[in-house]
């Protein structure tokens, strides 16, 4: 039941698609793009308009986009912990947008959310954001005006908040990885209302870009650690990242530092909007190659990137605790009571082969239709005059039990707060990390729990973003 294109590129397929295009090599690739602004102080200008990238490099044709400053991904925001980021938002775009700044625990009133927490940014309108960054981490920005229209075309970017003290690596490093859907002359495929990508797993692409470029080739100098923040801004396509060779160590999820540990199989798993940090040791030899393999899609499996060891080994490596000793210093998120919390059940269904579809599919709705719902309800994109899935009492402690009834796997995202995941399929689980996203199997159920401490309303919703704009989506309130 897989998309016609939904084979995975990496470069190798891409090549293949684009009918042997030679892709020239980009040196620039990993190098960091200048700041949309300087750091200290942190005001930023965000400009979303119509650009066209060297997605498929230099020698490709180049890629019809929207993009924040003209670039793809958008400029790295950078904000030290407890400083407060400004940005003003001027939007260029033919069409209404919105900021949603993901996984930030901010004030109501700036969380990007058109008819729930703002009035949508006209074309040709601005929209200044300023609040406070409690937590450091890796985190990102894109549009909840259309996300599944404006994601896909290219809008998002990554906001990093600095730890007061950075962590001992020799480089730290973001890959922002993305799924473009993409014609022979490299543009975007516009069935962007597909229905059945809504009911399936989303709007899965052809190529696969990191920092968006086509990834060839990551440089490691032999003996140098590194900070790597992953990052899935992809509208619906799940990574499951081996990096062959190495024994990469988790430190972080979705911005919250974790106890280190080694993922099972050394697989980084990481559904839309996840991110994950890792400490990465390059210890193999001298000239030594490795891959990075994405095997979600086991019979799809492709190689993302290499790891290309130089000749010459990084300075000062010589006597240094192992990866497991390299801990984030922990963000001041309220633990919760679990004794005395209060229990919630959501409940998601649809989708094909899921047991009945919402009637929306057939109907002839403007826009897309439901396909998906939480409760049985169906929110698509016009969210005014919603009714809260839930309202939770402000300052006790909540748990969310999610059971899936569908065949697909959903990502499930909450804004205004950062949960701890307390239960897999009736099993308590002993480490309990905290996360913004998390991704819950078909069939499967998860039990997450955090203190509702931020006032208002908040989306509750799928990250596969055709699941969202066909119901799979819907707010929650803390009053
Ligand atoms: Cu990253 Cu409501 O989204
Ligand atoms: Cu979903």
């Amino acid at each position: 039941m897989r998309h016609p294109e939904e084979p995975n590129a990496g470069r190798r397929r891409a090549l293949k698609a684009f009918g042997g295009l030679a892709v020239a090599p980009l040196p620039a690739l990993f190098a960091a793009r200048a700041p949309a602004q300087s750091a200290t102080g942190a005001t930023y200008a965000l400009r979303a308009a119509p650009a066209t990238v060297p997605l498929l490099g230099n020698a490709g044709p180049a890629t019809a986009v929207w993009a924040y400053n003209g670039g793809i991904p958008g400029p790295v925001l950078r904000v030290r912990q407890g400083d407060t980021l400004r940005v003003r938002v001027a939007n260029d775009l033919p069409e209404a947008t919105t900021v949603h700044w993901h996984g930030l625990r901010l004030p109501n009133a700036m969380d990007g959310v058109p008819m729930v927490t703002q009035d949508p940014i006209a074309a040709g309108g601005t929209f200044d954001y300023a609040f406070a960054c409690p937590d450091a981490g890796t985190f990102w920005y894109h549009p909840h005006q259309r996300s599944h229209v404006q994601v896909a075309l290219g809008l998002s970017g990554v906001l990093l908040v600095e730890e007061p003290q950075a962590p001992d690596v020799d480089r730290d490093v973001t890959w922002v990885l993305d799924d473009w859907r993409l014609n022979r002359d490299g543009q975007l495929v516009a069935d962007f209302d597909s229905m059945f990508d809504a009911a399936h797993a989303g709007r899965i692409g052809n190529t696969v870009t990191i920092n968006g470029a086509l990834p060839d080739r990551f440089d490691v100098a032999p003996g140098e650690r590194i900070r790597l923040r992953l990052v899935n801004v992809a509208n619906a396509r799940i990574f499951a990242l081996r990096f062959e060779g190495h024994a990469p160590y988790v430190i972080a999820h979705d911005g919250m530092p974790c106890e280190p540990y080694l993922p099972r199989q050394a697989r980084v798993l990481l559904g839309p909007g996840m991110r994950v940090d890792l400490v990465l040791d390059a210890k193999a030899a001298p000239g030594a190659t490795f891959r990075v393999i994405d095997d979600f899609f086991p019979s799809d499996a492709y190689e993302v990137v290499t790891l290309a060891y130089g000749t010459q080994a990084a300075a000062g490596t010589g006597a240094r605790p192992g990866g497991e000793r390299v801990k984030l210093p922990p963000n001041p998120v309220p633990p919760p009571d679990t004794d005395r919390a209060i229990r919630h059940a959501l409940t998601l269904a649809g989708g094909m082969m899921g047991g009945g579809m919402g009637g929306g599919m057939m109907g002839g709705m403007s826009g897309m239709g439901a396909v998906w719902t939480l409760n049985g309800r169906s929110a698509t994109e016009a969210m005014s005059g919603h009714d809260p899935l839930f309202t939770l009492e402000r300052g006790r402690t909540h748990v969310i039990a999610i059971d899936n009834r569908t065949a697909w796997w959903h990502p499930i995202h909450l804004h205004g707060h950062s949960f701890r995941i307390v239960a897999r399929n009736g099993r308590m689980l002993t480490r309990r990390d905290l996360c913004d996203t998390t991704l819950i199997p078909p069939r499967e159920s998860a039990e997450i729990a955090f203190v509702a401490d931020n006032p208002g309303d908040w989306m509750i919703h799928c990250h596969v973003l055709e699941h969202q704009a066909t119901g799979m989506m819907a707010t929650y309130r803390v009053a």
